[in-house]
């Protein structure tokens, strides 16, 4: 990388993210200061995940945007809303174990992610008057199971967050980590949702591949 790119970069990281008012519309209007105020907190506990939760959310609104997915406009905004929501519970992880430069042991994963999942869900009912989406946030990891049956397009609804959710994480630097190659994130991504994908490989392929391209871009921004 020469130094005049990595330095607008460096500029480009330093410069505030804005949540986007087109999803922030897709919320009801007397939720719309709650989730700003909520994602603001967020934002002063940990912005990395203030900004994994913009870019998540982004990623998926321009995927139902320009895909051809199927699910319903309802289900879309659902999901769109749901992305931008579903870290809030990231407030309750301490922040040295977010800003930790080891990643969490195993045996922790379970609790510390779990524990995240389930403030969020908290906050999404409690503060934010949510409904809907609380079987997304719920189950944005494979760490806790969702409580009551879904529908398939609720279940594909699941699958399009988590892999939205990954794609970011995967391709972005973290304390413990330096972002993936895009044939690693594509790779290990395509590995870890083919044997139970509800969208069908087909469509994964094509999902997973758009939010990647779709990513980059955002980095390059
Ligand atoms: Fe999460
Ligand atoms: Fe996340």
């Amino acid at each position: 990388m020469n130094l005049e790119y990595s330095s607008a970069l460096a500029e480009k990281e330093n410069s505030e993210k804005l949540i986007s008012q087109e999803i922030l519309m897709l919320f009801d209007e007397e939720q719309r200061k709650e989730v700003a105020d909520e994602l603001n907190s967020l934002k002063g506990w940990d912005e990395g995940s203030y900004d994994h939760s913009l870019r998540t959310s982004e990623m998926c609104l321009e995927m139902v945007k320009r895909l051809k997915l199927n699910i319903s406009d309802k289900a879309k905004d659902v999901l769109v809303k749901s992305a931008l929501v579903h870290d809030l519970g990231k407030t309750s992880i301490d922040q040295e174990i977010l800003n930790s430069d080891v990643q969490i042991p195993k045996e922790q994963i379970a609790e510390v992610m779990g524990k995240h999942v389930e403030d969020g869900v908290s906050i999404a009912k409690n503060k934010l008057g949510l409904e809907k989406e609380l079987p997304l946030i719920e189950s944005h990891h494979n760490y806790t199971s969702p409580t009551g049956e879904l529908t398939n397009e609720q279940l594909e609804s699941i699958e399009l967050l988590r892999i939205a959710d990954e794609v970011d994480a995967m391709l972005s630097k973290r304390s413990y980590k330096e972002a993936f190659s895009v044939e690693k994130a594509q790779h290990e991504i395509i590995d870890e949702f083919k044997e139970n994908t509800v969208l069908g490989l087909e469509k994964l392929y094509e999902v997973v591949d758009f939010l990647i391209k779709f990513r980059m871009q955002l980095n390059q921004e």
